[in-house]
């Protein structure tokens, strides 16, 4: 691992908003399994364990209330909130995402999907030239071997004739995966970076086989979700942009579980381009948008800094110093962010909690102390503190692996611990 910015400051705060910070390793989870039930489905950038979203939901909301995650990603939260007796919504700007936690929370008899896997590979070796719908996006065949889009194809003309949504998009979802475990991009990023030459000569994906596997290990963990997730708890994921929340959402909402981006999408995960070659295959709209529509996606013209945290003047005011560009980038995250804040307060009930899993990133040798800058924007609208837990990522599990530089290959270490901040609403 290349340290790609070394910390050389972090700015010193002791901010009133902060009550009590505790360093748990309780909350570690290290070497626990973590793709249970449905979890393993899909890959997805800085997914929540669900060890951690489970023990949140447990000690700070009660049977029956409902849960809201405003960055739900692959709905890891939503999971374990129907598995919890909780109902949920979930909002997330990638339509990916969104199918994603759809598929991850809707309990399907797994009888009913082992009888269509095997109808599927059936109707594959009947398949005729003339019935293959090929996809032709920009650059397909850059980014996947001849041999690999005709496979693909075969197995998507096949997934598209199902009749019933829920089966579909069962397969849509193992499909995606298979899509990015063949194509001719590091399986081991999430950006799109080709392998080099010479790993491409050995690149001999087998679509129909991953595709498989990946199926029957899907039914296996659906088998167990099926048994004991219970009705009526439903979870809801809903494609929209959190800055603008009530315009899709207007529930009364007790506890929020969320693990917002880490920063804006240039410079950590960019979720849409994680995306792109799924949502080109599955014919998904939307995901173009979705770097530009992310906290922080467009970088403000100034860099003066209004918002409710002295915190955060600080930190612009020494990376502006630096370099007025990135200061611009950070300061555009932390203003849609404080957006988000508010429109989820809107929805949440008096007494409710907010539980917000974040990293410290760092930007120019500087560690941006999110969670005191959080904690200090929550507490301008009402909120007060009630911790914040301070959990060691184990390295195995590591779920950022970013490139603060856009530069292949290259992977950050600066995030090896995060904050989880807990908020009460007054
Ligand atoms: C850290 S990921 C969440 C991962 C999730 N906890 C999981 O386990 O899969 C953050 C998510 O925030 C979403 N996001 C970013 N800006 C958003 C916005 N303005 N509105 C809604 N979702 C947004 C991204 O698309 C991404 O899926």
């Amino acid at each position: 691992m290349i340290p790609q910015e070394t910390v050389v400051n972090t700015i010193s705060v002791v901010s009133k908003a902060i009550k009590q910070k505790i360093e748990d390793s309780s909350w570690d989870y290290r070497g626990e399994f973590t793709k249970a039930y449905t979890h393993g489905f899909h890959s997805y950038p800085a997914m929540m364990i669900p060890q951690v979203a489970r023990r949140l939901i447990l000690e700070y909301s009660n049977e029956g209330d409902s849960l809201l995650d405003p960055f739900c990603g692959s709905g890891s939260v939503l999971v374990e909130a129907k598995l919890n007796k909780r109902y949920s919504f979930g909002i997330d700007l990638n339509p990916l995402a969104i199918l994603i936690a759809r598929v991850k929370t809707r309990p399907i008899e797994p009888k009913l999907l082992t009888k269509q896997l095997w109808n599927i590979l059936e109707n594959l070796n009947a398949l005729q030239i003339e019935e293959i719908e090929e996809p032709n996006f920009f650059n397909i065949r850059f980014w996947f071997k001849e041999m690999v889009i005709f496979q693909l194809a075969k197995l998507k003309t096949i997934i598209s004739n199902i009749e019933a949504t829920e089966v579909r998009e069962f397969f849509q979802v193992v499909f995606s995966e298979v899509v990015r475990l063949s194509s001719n991009s590091r399986s081991s990023e999430f950006k799109l970076y080709r392998y080099p030459y010479e790993r491409l000569q050995s690149h001999e994906p087998d679509p129909i086989k991953l595709f498989k596997n990946k199926a029957m290990a899907n039914i296996a963990g659906m088998e167990k979700y099926y048994s004991e997730a219970r009705d009526p708890y439903w979870a809801r994921p809903i494609l929209g942009d959190t800055t603008k929340l009530t315009q899709v959402l207007q529930h009364p909402i007790h506890i929020v579980v969320t693990s917002p981006p880490y920063g804006d999408s240039r410079t950590t995960v960019a979720y849409g381009q994680f995306s792109r070659l799924s949502s080109q295959w599955l014919g998904l709209e939307g995901y173009e948008n979705v770097d530009k529509k992310s906290l922080g996606g467009i970088s403000v013209a100034t860099l003066h800094c209004s918002l409710p945290s002295e915190t955060l003047s600080e930190v612009i005011k020494v990376i502006g110093k630096a370099d007025e560009r990135r200061a611009k980038d950070v300061l555009s995250f932390y203003i849609d962010l404080n957006k988000a804040l508010i429109e989820i307060d809107k929805v949440m009930k008096k007494r409710g909690v907010l539980c917000f899993v974040i990293g410290n990133r760092s930007v120019k040798g500087i560690r941006l102390p999110t969670d005191i800058i959080l904690a200090e924007l929550l507490t301008n609208l009402g909120y007060c503190h009630l911790a914040t837990i301070i959990r060691n990522i184990p390295s195995k599990a590591m779920p950022l692996r970013n490139s603060p530089s856009n530069i292949a290959g290259r992977v950050s270490d600066t995030i090896h611990k995060e904050n989880i901040v807990i908020m009460r609403k007054g």
